[in-house]
This record gives structure tokens, C-alpha cells and sequence, in this order.
């Protein structure tokens, strides 16, 4: 089926795409297609890309992104890629102009070109008013990347498989965080993680460990309702792979430590590091002294799924 939209009563539709930490990330076997089987309790936090979509009558992706952090704009930007798939998906015969604002940093374990593709997913479609299955939709996220079907509805979840399967989880109390990402213009070796240089480094230094079971515990934490049960579980099996891949990313745990984190962890395959705090001002606090000595760190907090539904 083909579908037009008349790009002369085109309306920009946008909304934020929010970052991810991994409360707990332990990572199981490398299986036969080369991904890992995982088990992790996500969590959408309010740093934040802003993404826009306007249709075009010209067919094909026109992306352009702004904002303090660079990034490319072509078919290696996920954005794009989401794009693409709902026009080659959808019977859709025009194009899209795709603006993302970047403020989420790259290599971080954050999830910012996960969190964008996602927002392009769902704009893109309401833009030309293509309802897809939400089993279609997922799948099509899924392909794009392994946290894309995540950032589908966000909030707190319990994720599985190489990281598409979603199972939500009630949402959280609030949490302050302070988040760091080291930057060092100068080392290639400390910006940020490549995420496959990550599992496969993991591979290197574990042989035949096996991988904590710090998501079940996490889990039962939130049931509970025990915040300090869930500081306490705060865990990701990447952190070994931080002595080879972002050493600094260690001494900036150390250093969220020393200023009173109650708790802290890796985002993700890194190089971006998390501190939960007792007050939205101890943690903006925190964020002004940390940025200065680590080039990037913001304050921020945990956003739940109404919220991500709502913007
Ligand atoms: O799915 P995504 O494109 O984000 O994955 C990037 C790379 O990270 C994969 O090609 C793979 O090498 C590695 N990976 C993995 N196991 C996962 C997810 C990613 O080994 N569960």
C-alpha cells in the first residue's frame, strides 16, 4: 500500500528521547549470532535529546543534529536508520527532516542514539499517520539496535535476550543522580567504550566465570519498596573491562564515592559513570565540581514511564 501526506499542512512533531542507566547489567554467554544473553533492570533518567520530525514531499531522510555534542548525519546515526524503517516499512512514498539536538554523549553507555531512534520510530509514524502492531513496531526497533525496544516506553524495566525483550517493572521512588563522563580529547582510549570492544574485552578477561544474578535481586529490591536495598544493588558486570578500556572512569567512581554517593554504578559498557544522592541540590552540587575535573557531568534524575509517554 502506498501512503501520501501533504507536506504542505505538515506539522513538526517532537519530543524528548531520554538516556538510560542500567541499575544492574550482568552479562551471560556469547550465543551463536554473536550477541550476548543479558539481564538488566533499565531505567530512563531526565538528561535528554530533543527530536523533531517534519514529512517531506522529497522521498529519502534528511537528518540534521545540534547541540553541544557532535555526531554524524547519516545511515550510521540511529535516527536515520528509524527513519528509513518506517518509510520502507509503512508504504509511505515522501521523506522525513529529521532534527536531533544532541546532549546525550556518545560511547557513554547512556543510550542517546538507542533513546533517538526510538523517538524517530513513534514521530515518524504518528507524522503520517501510520499505526504499525505494537509487536510490528517492536520488532522493527529491535533490528535497529539491542536497547531500541526499550526506549519504546521507558520508565523501569526488566530487559532479557541480547536486550530487546521488555518486561515493565513498577516504577521507582525518584532518585538524584550525578552522572560523568570523562572526556580526555588527548587518549583515545578514554573516549567513551565502543559497545562490541566491551562485550568482547569482557570475553577476554572472564573465561569461564559466570555472571552475577544481581537483576533478580534488584528486582525483588524494587517489589519491596527499599531504596536503600536497591542502592545497595546497584551493580554491572562491565566494571572489570574499565582498567583496559576507561580507566578513568574508575577514579571518577572513586570520586562520586568521596562526595557521598549513597550508591553508584557503570552506565551500560561505559565510559559513563552514575552517583545517586540524597538531594536534587547535593546532586547539582556534586555535577558542578565533577564536571570541572572530568570535562562532562550533569545532574539529573529518574524519569518514570508516564512521563517519557507524556513529552
Ligand atoms: O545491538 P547493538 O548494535 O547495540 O550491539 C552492538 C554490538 O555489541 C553487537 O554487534 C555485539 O558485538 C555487542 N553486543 C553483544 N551482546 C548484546 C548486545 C550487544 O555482544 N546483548
Amino acid at each position: 500500500m502506498s501512503r501520501r501526506v501533504d507536506p504542505t499542512v505538515a506539522t513538526v512533531h517532537r519530543r524528548h528521547a531520554f538516556a538510560k542507566v542500567n541499575l544492574t547489567l550482568d552479562i551471560g554467554n556469547l550465543r551463536a549470532d554473536g550477541y550476548h544473553e543479558l539481564q538488566s533492570v533499565m531505567q530512563t533518567i531526565s538528561l535528554a535529546d530533543e527530536v523533531a520530525v517534519t514529512v517531506t514531499e522529497a522521498p529519502g531522510i534528511v537528518l540534521r543534529c545540534t547541540g553541544p555534542i557532535p555526531i554524524g548525519n547519516g545511515p550510521d546515526n540511529l535516527a536515520y536508520r528509524a527513519g528509513a524503517a518506517v518509510i520502507s516499512s509503512s508504504g509511505y512514498t515522501g521523506g522525513f527532516e529529521i532534527e536531533v539536538d544532541k546532549r546525550i554523549p556518545l560511547r557513554s553507555g547512556l543510550g542517546g542514539g538507542s533513546a533517538d531512534a526510538a523517538a524517530v520510530l513513534e514521530l515518524a509514524s504518528r507524522a503520517i499517520g501510520w499505526r504499525p502492531a505494537p509487536a510490528m513496531l517492536r520488532t522493527m526497533a529491535a533490528q535497529i539496535g539491542s536497547d531500541v525496544p526499550f526506549f519504546l516506553r521507558g520508565g523501569t524495566a526488566h530487559i532479557t535476550g541480547r536486550g530487546e525483550r521488555v518486561v515493565p517493572l513498577p516504577d521507582i521512588d525518584p532518585l538524584h543522580l550525578v552522572i560523568v563522563r570523562p572526556l580526555d580529547a588527548d587518549s583515545e582510549v578514554d573516549d567513551g567504550v565502543p559497545t562490541a570492544l566491551a562485550y568482547q574485552t569482557l570475553d577476554e578477561l572472564r573465561g569461564s566465570e559466570t555472571p552475577s544474578a544481581a537483576t533478580d535481586a534488584l528486582i525483588r529490591a524494587i517489589s519491596s519498596g527499599s531504596r536503600d536495598h536497591l542502592i545497595g544493588g546497584l551493580r554491572n558486570d562491565f566494571i572489570p573491562v574499565l582498567d583496559r578500556l576507561a580507566p578513568r572512569s574508575i577514579v571518577a567512581l572513586d570520586d562520586l564515592r568521596r562526595y557521598g554517593a549513597a550508591g553508584h554504578n557503570l552506565c551500560g559498557s561505559g565510559s559513563a559513570v552514575f552517583g545517586v544522592f540524597d538531594t536534587a541540590d547535593r546532586a547539582k552540587d556534586v555535577a558542578h565540581l565533577m564536571s570541572e575535573r572530568w570535562g562532562w557531568a550533569i545532574s539529573c534524575r529518574t524519569v518514570p514511564s508516564t512521563e517519557c509517554a507524556a513529552t
